[in-house]
């Protein structure tokens, strides 16, 4: 197996032990703290050596001008890209004469813990500067999940076996450089200095810096405190410039003393509110964490994850890699949603810079999902974000001559930020897959206001959307013609299978919605006449289906194509969009990501059992798998078609994605979907969890190599455990009334008397099918082959 060396294997904590400089950008990654709102990666304390340094807000983005060669109508013409904010994680140390840089001198020992329960990064080394002096640096930094404008950090030195006279200074610092990373159209436009400085101060330990950025007019403001102990005299100083903000902190330590430094930080953005508003409002943050102080922030901290995961566990008995895995998965999906409050949850959280800081459909298909059954008041915030962006999306619709709401592709604000609208603006279904969110949630919370405050105008706008972007024939069938599906390898096709089975469930949820809340019918404007030709677009929809080979097509006439020549594709040719001409990749068989395997869970009750098994054996040999949300989509189905050992594989490679940086890119920020889709593999797949209307189904089946599964769920007001053995599955209701479900097809209903155990029925196992060439997945049993 290929783990890196320096993360340890704990079911609780993510550990690196010593410093691993070839891994840095990617430790930067995976030791990112995040509330939703604030973003911090993992860089090391004094700023340097880094990969990428990272600060964000969410929503903090500039715009720039996207140049186009040859220009069309309707090409977006202003992009958006998230920006570096101001760093306040800088401690910088100077040991002796020397700065504490671990490139220099010797490092005794280094290590850092990720502690999933108490959400702390912690740091301890021990370094002795080139000219011999020794010190041990401890820190500990948190993003307050509780108050969600602070971030901070407990810093101390100690002299060992001698004297060192320490001089720290804890910065604010703004206008980082960046290095630039040309070549990969996934990494993030580098914009230099994109801050203009507004006001800065300085003041007994206070520091304060307001910029605004250039173009799209966001004011940001970050302010740091400091509690400072150390032996007589340990003296300060305070200074600010435009860019910089410093509190120095100057002590002669004896051997064994310490110099302990707390910093406190907070920030505020806003793009109305006016400067002394921002200055206070930071002040004001960093007055309420100062009156709680460090411990007071931990304990905070602390209670917010152990509720958390009281409501969200997973626990995985016979692999304890998977098993640390999908913890860490969990946290940084809840540090990825937690306090976005009405703002985007992109791609890769604030972690990075990649892809620009957008939200993709990953947020409703992959993220809201695993919060809908544990966070969910998340998911409603994360879904009336897409509310508020309405009028963006329908000024597009406008533009693009349909009706209702044509959200973005990708964005941060809102308006369109694809440049590329084969892959763009032509990926309609992820309308469709706002609406699946929007049912989703309220199927499983009940929240009535939620649906008529939000759910109804999200589902009427994406239904006017489809019944104008489609037509019927004259047979009276209806058409989706010209739309790219999530398989990014064909582009532009009519009748996507997944894009027209989501859609019929959007048209069909719009029309029901409007039926239960005549009034909000009413405000929008929808007849009866509307809602019935929704319906009459839903039951008409055409289903793209292969006689002859008894499989579904992807899109219409897609198994008609030349397949793709994967005997003559070297293995480092993959990615292929980086290797092979687009319009080589859309005129063949070859899937980049699951599709119409997607559809056969999103969309799970349209596909007997039959045409799963047959369609999944189709398709696997031409997935190459070059987008990271592939394998856990792939071990659902792969689990549902009894094929368990494959499903395996693939759930570990969607868990591993950035623990073993399978796709060479984790340093651009954390793959936020497929670790999202390390829950939808195990609690999907092999909890065989499906959930339509009212429907709530398990059909528990273990691999081989698990001895228990057990996961919690927050349904309709209740908190359900499920436990399952390889012979038998144990449901029981941790709080609330009475919940029906399905176990393997038999109703059953869990209430509070006892738990319910019922037998997991045997499976016959079939052989699996194979993946293109080069292609198998990068998990476990594979690797052992
Ligand atoms: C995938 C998209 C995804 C995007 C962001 C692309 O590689 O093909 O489906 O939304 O990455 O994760």
């Amino acid at each position: 197996m290929i783990t890196h060396a320096s993360y340890a294997v704990d079911p609780w904590t993510l550990r690196e032990r010593g410093l691993h400089l070839e891994v840095l950008p990617q430790s930067e990654s995976v030791f990112a703290l995040s509330n939703g709102h604030v973003g911090w990666r993992g860089n090391l304390d004094e700023g340097e050596p880094h990969g990428l340094p990272g600060s964000y807000l969410n929503g903090v983005h500039e715009v720039h001008p996207l140049p186009y060669a040859e220009a069309g109508y309707g090409y977006p013409e202003s992009g958006q890209t998230v920006i570096n904010v101001t760093n306040g994680k800088i401690i910088r140390l100077l040991v002796d004469d020397e700065p504490f840089d671990l490139r220099y001198g010797l490092l005794r020992s280094h290590e850092r813990v990720l502690d999933l329960r108490a959400g702390t990064l912690t740091r301890t080394c021990e370094w002795t500067s080139p000219a011999g002096t020794t010190v041990r640096v401890r820190s500990t930094r948190l993003v307050s999940f509780t108050q969600r404008a602070i971030a901070a950090v407990a810093y101390e030195v100690e002299a060992v076996g001698g004297p060192a006279r320490i001089v720290v200074q804890s910065e604010l610092v703004a206008n980082e450089q960046l290095p630039v990373r040309e070549g990969d159209p996934r990494a993030a436009v580098v914009l230099d200095s994109p801050l203009e400085t507004e006001e800065h101060f300085a003041e007994d330990g206070r520091l304060r810096l307001v910029h605004r950025t250039r173009r799209s007019g966001l004011r940001i403001g970050a302010a740091a405190d400091h509690v400072v102990r150390g032996p007589e005299p340990t003296t300060t100083q305070s200074e600010a410039t435009g860019d910089l903000a410093r509190l120095t902190v100057a002590s002669p330590l004896r051997e064994g003393e310490r110099l302990c430094l707390e910093k406190f930080v907070s920030y505020g953005w806003s793009g109305t509110r006016s400067l002394p508003a921002i200055s206070d409002q930071v002040d004001a943050a960093l007055a309420a964490a100062m009156s709680v102080g460090w411990s007071g922030l931990l304990d905070e901290q602390r209670l917010y994850l152990d509720d958390f995961w009281a409501r969200s566990d997973v626990e995985v008995d016979g692999d304890e890699q998977i098993q640390q895995a999908v913890r860490f998965g969990l946290f940084h999906v809840l540090q990825a949603g937690a306090r976005a409050e009405q703002r985007a949850i992109p791609a890769k959280g604030l972690t990075g810079s990649g892809y620009d800081g957008h939200a993709f459909w990953d947020t409703e298909m992959f993220v809201l999902p695993l919060l809908t059954y544990t966070s969910p008041d998340a998911v409603a915030e994360a879904l009336r974000w897409r509310q508020n962006t309405l009028p963006a999306a329908r000024e597009r619709a406008v533009q693009l001559g349909l009706r209702g709401a044509a959200f973005p592709w990708r964005t941060i604000a809102g308006s369109e930020g694809s440049a590329y609208w084969p892959a763009g603006t032509a990926a309609f279904h992820v309308n469709a897959d706002i609406a699946d969110a929007v049912v989703r949630y309220v199927a499983a919370t009940g929240d009535e206001r939620f649906a008529r405050d939000t759910g109804v105008e999200l589902l009427v706008e994406t239904a006017r959307l489809w019944r104008s972007l489609g037509h019927h024939d004259h047979h009276g069938t209806f058409h989706i013609d010209g739309v790219t599906g999530p398989d990014e390898y064909s582009a532009v096709a009519d009748d996507n299978t997944y894009t027209n089975l989501m859609a019929r469930a959007n048209l069909l949820a719009a029309a029901d919605a409007v039926e239960r809340h005549p009034r909000r019918a009413e405000e929008l404007a929808v007849d009866e006449e509307e809602s019935a030709a929704w319906r009459d677009a839903a039951e008409a929809m055409h289903v793209p289906y292969n006689h002859e080979l008894g499989v579904h097509e992807q899109h219409a006439g897609f198994t008609r194509y030349q397949r793709w020549d994967f005997a003559a594709t070297r293995p480092d040719q993959y990615p292929l969009l980086l290797n092979f001409p687009y319009f080589d990749l859309y005129r063949k068989q070859v899937v980049k990501q699951a599709d119409l395997v997607l559809a056969m869970y999103t969309c799970s009750p349209y596909f007997d059992a039959e045409h799963k098994a047959r369609n999944f054996a189709y398709y696997e040999p031409l997935t190459v798998r070059d987008s990271s949300l592939s394998a856990c989509c792939q071990a659902v189905v792969a689990a549902e078609a009894g094929h368990l050992s494959l499903a395996y594989d693939y759930l570990h490679e969607a868990a591993l994605m950035d623990l073993q940086d399978l796709e060479h890119n984790t340093r651009d920020g954390l793959h936020i979907a497929s670790l999202a889709g390390t829950w939808m593999a195990l609690v999907a797949g092999f909890g065989g969890m499906r959930h339509h209307g009212e429907r709530i189904e398990f059909a528990p089946r273990l691999p081989e190599r698990f001895g228990r599964l057990a996961f919690t769920l927050e349904l309709r007001g209740r908190r359900v455990r499920v436990d399952i053995r390889s012979r038998e599955a144990t449901y029981t209701l941790v709080e609330g009334e009475p919940l029906e479900i399905h176990h393997h097809g038999q109703p059953l209903t869990v209430d509070a008397d006892k738990p319910h155990t019922r037998d997991v029925p045997r499976l016959t196992p079939r052989p699996a099918p194979e993946q293109p060439l080069h292609r198998r997945p990068n998990g476990a049993t594979a690797a052992q082959n």
